[in-house]
């Protein structure tokens, strides 16, 4: 059985309800509403985003200023530490974020990478759209414009990013000056600290939202901190733009969320979009995405036995009529639709079991 054969069949006797050629189809998505109605779909820690915007939307805000705004709120959370403030660090410490934005209409984007010090990427991201003829700014760079038009540059590290940071350090080698856990002295008098290792948190989490309005316009936002622990000026796929986010807007947006590396050598927003240009519906694009990503995975130590890429990218897409749908690579993920009644969860359609 040839690697798509396996995926088929793996999909198929899970339920999926149809095939594409050789491609899965776990569960397709299709709006329950009008497509004159907007929509917006997320990433699964996306629910406090994609309510904001459509309150915004509803009120009349521009579609990419209100997920800007909605996203602003989970970029601002400090428990989610896969984003903004309180997000995870660099191997220096340091919180370095990346965001995207593109408007539809205009067929303009905005981007920053590598940013320090400012809680709100995807904003900055939207005043190098709006004010500049650039698309990405990095780096110094980028907080110099974020500085000059007026965000308040602050320290990001929260005191749980940066514990959770001294639990990676000590458990990165036995051969370093960093004592393990175990190692650790403990100075109430006992022999030494004892204890497990820390659960070291990490993520490649990030958040995405894309969204349609009534008249059919769309736009898209992706914002992260990035893989935790990261190399210094190690950038992801969500402020390049056709990779972490991308808007036809005759024919729909798409982001992702998850391996940056993997999703910037796939094109991964960019190959949904065209996709669904060819008459996928969002769901079989995301799944198409995903299933090249994996035969291009080419490294060892990325796959396991079966040859089944180890690590996790979500695609998330909506059309231009209202039609959305997402897929991960391995089963159990959800992810946050607004389709202009209510915010919910749905699970994400697959590629392994
Ligand atoms: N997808 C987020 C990152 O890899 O940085």
């Amino acid at each position: 059985m040839s690697t798509i054969d396996r995926r088929a069949f793996l999909a198929v006797s899970a339920g999926s309800v149809g095939l594409l050629g050789a491609i899965p189809l776990a569960t397709p998505h299709r709006s329950r509403t009008s497509p004159r109605r907007p929509v917006i779909i997320s990433s699964r820690n996306g629910m406090p985003a994609v309510t904001r915007a459509m309150e915004r939307i509803r009120q009349g805000t521009d579609l990419l200023e209100a997920i800007v705004e909605g996203i602003g709120l989970v970029e601002s959370d400090p428990n989610d530490m896969s984003v903004g403030y309180g997000g995870l660090p660099n191997e220096d410490g340091v919180v370095e974020l990346d965001a995207s934005v593109m408007h539809g209409p205009t067929h303009k984007s905005g981007a920053v990478a590598a940013l320090q010090g400012i809680r709100n990427p995807a904003r900055v991201a939207l005043e190098v759209l709006r004010r500049t003829d650039h698309v990405l700014l990095v780096g110094a760079g980028a907080l110099k414009f974020a500085k000059a038009v007026g965000f308040t540059e602050e320290d990001l590290l929260t005191d749980r990013a940066r514990k959770a940071w001294l639990g990676w350090k000590a458990s990165l080698s036995p051969h370093d000056d960093w004592l393990d856990a175990e190692q650790q002295v403990d100075t109430s008098g006992k022999a030494s600290g004892g204890g497990p290792p820390p659960d070291v948190p990490f993520t490649d989490g990030t958040i995405h939202v894309s969204a349609v309005d009534p008249r059919g316009d769309m736009a898209a936002c992706t914002s992260t901190s990035g893989l935790s622990y990261k190399l210094s000026g190690r950038v992801g796929d969500s402020p390049i733009v056709g990779a972490g986010m991308f808007v036809d807007n005759a024919v729909g947006a798409a982001g992702a969320t998850g391996r940056g590396e993997s999703v910037i050598q796939s094109a991964g927003a960019f190959q949904a979009v065209r996709h669904m240009a060819e008459g996928l519906e969002p769901t079989e694009a995301c799944l198409k995405v995903l299933t090249w990503i994996a035969d291009h995975t080419r490294r060892h130590d990325l796959v396991n036995d079966r040859g089944e890429p180890r690590f996790g990218v979500v695609m998330y897409a909506l059309r231009a009529d209202g039609l959305w749908g997402s897929a991960t690579m391995r089963k159990g993920r959800t992810f946050t639709v607004h389709d202009g009644t209510e915010a919910r969860s749905e699970p994400c359609a697959y590629l392994y079991e």
